[in-house]
């Protein structure tokens, strides 16, 4: 998906923003709950969990604590970030999991899978891993995503997946879906540039193209583009995440 992806970029850039994680992702934490809500009926007490991209832990904090789920993750600070009790915490690729075929009833995921090279061929290896009638769990920012902010067309931002796409590697690796969802959640900011931080802050601020010098000039406009062009009465910005959330089993 990405042309020349910078992997070792992308963990730096969520090694560093670990620390404030938490506070900076009110979007990522409603996904988790939810995701968690929808996912409950098919996670069995005994089921072998494991979360792909777990960061600190939204996911596992919002399961059952009895539960045995493996979290696992690029960054090592976002694992120390992590205090969850019920898990066993693994630093590793998703893209290159050092599992057995068949070692697991769910794997699931929250936020994370935007950042798959390679659909087909991710997609085949989290069918392998899972056991037979295992169930493959996540929720993803899509391409219908921070519109706002893109219609600037001011600054670069990470490509996100479609839902074709996505739709057509989960059929292609052999999964048949149970459940699938999109929905629109949008946040409020100060100004644009209060919106862009807030993506630095979560990590997300990678971009595989190289940014042109940001003046005070360029921040100016692109906070009176976002004020004109999205602007609420209360002189606030809004802009919105799609998130679509799926459940398809082996
Ligand atoms: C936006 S955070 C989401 C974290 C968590 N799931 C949540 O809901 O808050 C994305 C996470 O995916 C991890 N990640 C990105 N690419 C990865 C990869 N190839 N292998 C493992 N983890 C990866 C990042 O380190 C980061 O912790």
């Amino acid at each position: 998906m990405f042309a020349n992806f910078d992997k070792k970029k992308l963990k730096l850039n969520f090694e560093h923003s670990a620390q404030n994680y938490e506070i900076a992702a009110p979007i990522q934490r409603l996904a988790a709950e939810k995701l968690c809500k929808i996912a409950t009926p098919f996670i069995q007490k005994n089921s072998r969990i494991l979360d792909l991209g777990s960061g600190t832990g939204f996911i596992a904090s919002n399961l059952d604590k009895d539960l045995e789920v493996f979290e696992s993750d690029l960054a090592f600070e976002m694992l120390q970030q992590n205090h969850q009790e019920n898990s066993i915490k693994i630093q590793t690729d998703f893209e290159n999991l050092p599992f057995k075929n068949n070692s697991f009833d769910i794997l699931i995921s929250s936020f994370s899978l935007q950042w798959l090279t390679d659909f087909d061929k991710n997609f085949a290896q989290f069918f392998s891993l899972l056991k037979p009638q295992g169930i493959l769990i996540f929720c993803l920012p899509t391409d219908g995503s921070l519109l706002e902010l893109k219609s600037a067309d001011i600054f670069n931002f990470n490509p996100l997946p479609k839902i074709t796409d996505l739709k057509t590697a989960l059929k292609k690796a052999g999964f048949s879906k149970i459940y699938f969802e999109t929905e629109i959640i949008k946040q409020s900011f100060d100004n644009g540039v209060a919106a862009l931080k807030s993506l630095k802050r979560i990590g997300a601020n990678y971009s595989e193209k190289n940014n042109k010098i940001i003046t005070k000039t360029i921040l100016a406009q692109f906070n009176n583009f976002c004020l004109k062009n999205f602007g609420t009465s209360t002189r606030r910005i809004e802009t919105s995440w799609a998130v679509s959330y799926f459940i398809f089993s082996k």
